[in-house]
């Protein structure tokens, strides 16, 4: 059998086309290996499989050449030793957490987490007797103190949802570092063509790759990436727990991630004249946008980061009857959750995502009634400018 191709030029766009190939029977793509496990030869293979002294695969949750091709190419893009892909992005946040934490230890968290992150460590970690201090995001002093003697980890995202408030990744690894923790960031909404966390001493990296690493809106992945050494125990415990993505999503993956310098790239330009387009309209009041001078954290954003992502958030200039009118107007844009696809999606976190808090709750969270959350798709800009023109035509101005 083939090997995988190694050779990384330290150049995205050829590493996401080349790194990780597995091209057997002469294939110039990595075949899809749909089988739950792998047979010997014979008794002798056996022994010396045991013996580490021949590689081969023993069974689809321990290895499985499609989803390796996938990891190894992921690494070479995140700048990792190892890659580990799951079924979901909670399934790679879970695993990283539950693996590295033991009962009566203890984690921080920025408070601006994705929900389910945070219902994680909120509701299902106290049941397994760990703790966890949620603080402000930005709050660094608030970050440093809330270090304990059993504190182990310290968890960010950067950027966030839904305001794309950016982490100060060298605060985190300072922290991090001053206090023997280990730092963890979750980096789905920056791609590691926007951000290499991993690069500014970060020990693990965490996608969704359901969003733009898959980029299609196809499939539902996770992945942790990271230092042989830091990873072994996450490693360890996808081997015993599972929760590993199937082959045939590991190939969409692989086919995703070769034209992923192209649709960034692309992405990046169009947000940034979405919120440019949104930033000048008399009907929208606020937009929340990295790229944008206006965003509080724009020159963290300018330091750390390559490019600034394709979600753009902003609030109509109006109440709850003009959002739902300028929803309902839209025709290009889907109306739907998630992130990161060809197709422009939006969403209205308050009737979407929060629709089971109550509008205190809502309201205390952020999630304000005229709160639009726009990822941006692959569609021609003028074509999207055009069509939020249209919802916002709806919006009633005094
Ligand atoms: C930042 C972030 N992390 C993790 C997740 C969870 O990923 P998944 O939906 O693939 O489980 C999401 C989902 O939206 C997310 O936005």
């Amino acid at each position: 059998m083939s090997e995988f191709t190694e050779h990384s030029t330290g150049h995205p766009d050829t590493d996401a086309v080349h790194c990780g190939e597995k091209r057997w029977l002469g294939s110039i793509t990595t075949p899809i290996a749909y089988t739950s496990t792998f047979v010997f030869k014979d008794m002798d293979e056996v022994v010396a499989f045991g013996k580490k002294k021949i590689d081969h695969y023993e069974y689809g949750r321990y290895g499985n050449p499609t989803r390796e091709a996938a990891e190894r190419k992921l690494a070479a893009l995140e700048g990792a030793d190892r890659c580990m892909l799951f079924d979901s992005g909670m399934s790679a946040v879970s695993a990283t957490i539950l693996s590295l934490c033991d009962q009566g230890q203890h984690l921080v968290i920025t408070d601006d987490a994705y929900k389910q992150t945070l219902n994680f460590v909120s509701k299902v970690l106290p049941r397994f007797g760990i703790d966890a201090t949620i603080v402000s995001m930005g709050d660094y002093k608030s970050m440093a103190d809330a270090v304990r003697k059993e504190t182990v980890m310290v968890i960010s995202e950067s950027p966030t949802n839904p305001y794309l408030n950016i982490a100060d990744v060298d605060e985190v690894v300072r922290i991090a570092r001053k206090n023997k923790l280990l730092s963890v960031i979750d980096s789905t909404f920056a791609t590691p063509l926007n951000q290499r966390p991993l690069d500014q001493g970060v020990d693990i990296v965490i996608h969704s790759t359901t969003k733009y690493l898959g980029g299609h809106n196809d499939i539902l992945g996770g992945a942790v990436c990271g230092r042989k050494e830091v990873t072994e125990p996450i490693y360890e415990w996808r081997r015993v727990t599972g929760g590993v993505v199937d082959p045939m999503s590991c190939y969409l993956l692989i086919r995703g991630l070769k034209t992923f310098g192209l649709r960034v790239e692309r992405l990046n330009q169009t947000a940034q004249q979405v919120a440019e387009f949104l930033e000048a309209h008399t009907k929208v009041r606020k937009v929340y946008y990295p790229g944008l001078p206006s965003h509080p954290h724009h020159e963290i954003a300018r330091r750390q980061m390559k490019g600034f992502g394709a979600v753009v958030t902003f609030e109509i200039d109006g109440d709850m009857d003009d959002t739902m009118a300028f929803f309902n107007d839209l025709k290009l844009c889907l109306l739907g959750p998630s992130l990161g696809g060809p197709e422009t999606l939006i969403t209205h976190p308050a009737l979407m995502s929060y629709y089971r808090e109550s509008r205190e709750e809502r309201y205390r969270l952020g999630i304000i009634d005229e709160l639009v959350r726009l990822s941006v798709g692959l569609e021609d800009p003028q074509d999207i400018i055009a069509d939020l023109e249209r919802g916002l035509a709806k919006v009633r101005q005094e």
